[in-house]
Parts: structure tokens; C-alpha cells; sequence
């Protein structure tokens, strides 16, 4: 559904997502890397469980929770990708952490 517009170009970086690698193009958002590359969802909800996908891409709904180098409850669209970045689904409820 979603794709890289293709007259861009940008150096290629790798990022993991649960371990697992993942190409991203420099400066663009976490989130936008994860919809480009088809991941089924990014988070789920901590009392209903349901799936979650980044919605509104800036910085508003709060769907695109992610754990970004393990630091929980980074909001993917606000974050660029870096290059070896290491990004884990959350899962249902997180600690607060300051
Ligand atoms: S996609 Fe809505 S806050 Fe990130």
C-alpha cells in the first residue's frame, strides 16, 4: 500500500525491527520506513490487544508507538531512521520510564 517515491534518491541505511533487518532510506521517519516496508503492525493496544499501525504521521495519535533502541514509547514518525537502529514492536502495556 504504501511505497518510496522513486526520483528521490537516498543513501540506503539498515535498520531491525524485532531482529529482523530491514532497508530504510536516510531521513526518512521510522514510521514511514516501517510502512514502506510492509510490517503487519508496530504496536498493539495494552488492554484490548488490537493491531496498530502509524495513523496520522505527525506526532498526534500516538499509533506508531514503538521501542527505538530501547527506549519504549518513541513515537516512530517523529524519529528519524539511523543506521543500525534496532526498533522492537510494543507490545501491550509499557513501564514508565524517565
Ligand atoms: S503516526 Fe500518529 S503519532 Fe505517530
Amino acid at each position: 500500500m504504501f511505497r518510496r517515491l522513486r526520483n528521490v534518491p537516498r543513501a540506503a541505511v539498515t535498520i531491525e525491527l524485532d531482529g529482523a533487518a530491514l532497508t530504510a532510506r536516510e531521513g526518512e521517519s521510522v514510521a514511514a520506513a516501517l510502512l514502506a516496508a510492509g510490517v503487519g503492525h508496530t504496536r498493539t493496544t495494552p488492554v484490548g490487544g488490537g493491531a496498530r499501525l502509524p495513523y496520522c504521521m505527525m506526532g498526534v495519535c500516538f499509533d506508531c508507538l514503538v521501542e527505538i533502541d530501547g527506549v519504549p514509547n518513541r513515537q516512530a514518525c517523529l524519529v528519524q531512521v539511523r543506521d543500525g537502529m534496532k526498533i522492537r514492536r510494543q507490545i501491550g502495556v509499557r513501564a514508565v520510564t524517565e
